[in-house]
Parts: structure tokens; sequence; C-alpha cells
């Protein structure tokens, strides 16, 4: 199994990063690669929303990953991932908080989003592309995007370029996606000690049952969220989590 990073391609500007992967998969490349762009003219978010990528601001990776195991057990990489990129951004004194299931926070903003997207054959994972956007430089951001996002500037005050951070980066994701093929109990251990959202937090949950309310308590062995609702447990599989008292948090280091 290489690296992940041990062969890298750099861009000036692209499409999307895992646009550029996804290629490279389709033509027979190796797990570990990864494609860094310093810009994105059409970066993707998750639930078909955009990423903004303007030029040397963020970090915009996607690496390629052949993981041996079933479509399924995909589901844990982007926790493993989540948990790389906030181990990361704690080696550069951000307090980063995981919100179920991977986006990253800090100071209640988002700092970075995952974006796993999967290649799947009958019942085999041919490859997963793991996307990672992390905002580096920005020291504002538009009008509606300024209550919900911040930037490694922003929180530490300490000048980085996206090429500082990517070694770590890498070093961590590349831990931690290991981990998750041979040990995911200790991917969603340390998931949960990274999430200030994991257990007794008050959240509205909106997913494709609709919108209800809860109280968290863990994720299950496949990373789903479980939510007590009414005095029942409930298992999510995808959906968008708030806080319902919107009180800031502290994670937990
Ligand atoms: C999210 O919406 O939270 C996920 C954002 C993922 C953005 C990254 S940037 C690198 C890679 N290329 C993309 O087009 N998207 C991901």
């Amino acid at each position: 199994m290489n690296q992940l990073g041990s062969t890298i391609l750099r861009f000036d500007t692209v499409t999307s990063t895992n646009d550029i992967a996804r290629q490279m998969a389709q033509r027979g490349a190796e797990e570990g690669l990864a494609i860094i762009a310093r810009a994105q003219t059409a970066g993707r978010g998750s639930k078909g929303r955009r990423w903004a990528s303007h030029e040397g601001e963020g970090i915009y990776l996607s690496v390629l990953l052949r993981p041996p195991i079933t479509p399924s057990e995909a589901s844990l990489l982007p926790l493993a991932a989540a948990v790389g990129v906030a181990e990361t951004l704690r080696d550069f004194h951000i307090t980063a908080d995981i919100k179920w299931p991977n986006d990253i926070l800090a100071g209640g903003r988002k700092i970075c989003g995952i974006l796993v997207e999967t290649a799947i054959e009958g019942n085999e994972l041919q490859y997963a592309i793991l996307g990672v956007g992390i905002n580096v430089r920005q020291r504002e951001f538009r009008e509606e995007l300024r209550d919900s996002a911040t930037s490694m500037l922003i929180e530490s005050n300490e000048e980085r370029s996206p090429d500082e951070v990517m070694p770590s980066l890498l070093a961590r994701l590349d831990l931690w996606y290991r981990e998750s093929l041979v040990r995911p109990d200790v991917i969603l251990a340390r998931w949960e000690e990274l999430s200030s959202y994991a257990r007794n937090r008050e959240v509205t949950v909106i997913s494709v049952e609709g919108q209800v309310e809860g109280t968290t308590r863990g994720l299950t062995g496949r990373g789903s969220l479980m939510v007590e609702v009414d005095g029942e447990t409930r298992e999510f599989f995808s959906g968008e989590v708030t806080l319902r008292n919107r009180q800031s948090v502290k994670a937990r280091s």
C-alpha cells in the first residue's frame, strides 16, 4: 500500500481536484496519488453545493484510495479523514471540532470540508476519491459565508501557506486511513474525542425522513449517529446536524 501523497501532481487551476483524481483513477493510477491545485473553477461541496476555491487561499486536495473494503464499509473513510484534518489543525494551534459526519469547525464556523466520492461496480468498491478543502489564508469571507466560515489565519492569527500545512495533513490522513482499515473502533473513539457533537448534545437533525429534535448518543460501529428522540434511540446514516441552543461548545483535546 503506497503512502498517501507518495506521488503528487500539482496544478495551478483545475475544475475540481476530485475530477482530476477520478480521471487518473480510471486510467489505472495507484492508491496514494494526490492531486493538489492552487485554485478550482468548479470546486464541489457536499449536497450539490459549491466550494469557494480562490487562488492560493486554501488547500484543494484529492487523494486516490483503493481500499480493500465493501461499499458499506466506506462510510468510515470520511470520519477517518475528519480525524486526520482535526489533528492537523491542532498541530497548527487551532482547536478544531468535528461536526457529524465530517465538517471541521473552529470557533463554531466551518474551516474545512471533506467530500468522499466512490466508484462502485456491483458490490465492489473500485476506488474512492478523498477530497479535502481547508480554508487557510482568507482574511474575510463574502457576505453569505461570513457567519458560517472561518480560516486558519482568522483562527490562529498565524500566516501559513497551503504548502506548509500539506506535509502534516498528508501524514495524518495516511495514518488514520490505515487505522480505519484495521481498527475501525480506534477511529470511532478518536472521532468522538475530537467532536463536541458526539454525545449529550441537544440537536436538530434534518434527514431524508424530515426534521427531529433529540440528544446525541455517540456513533455506531459504522459511523452513523445515534440520537435519542422522545426516549427512543434512532440511527442516522446521513443528515444535517445543528446544535439546538446555539451555545458555543469547546472541543476536548
Ligand atoms: C463540503 O461541502 O463540506 C465538502 C467540501 C469539499 C471541498 C474539496 S476541495 C478539494 C476537493 N475538490 C472538490 O471539488 N471538492 C473537494
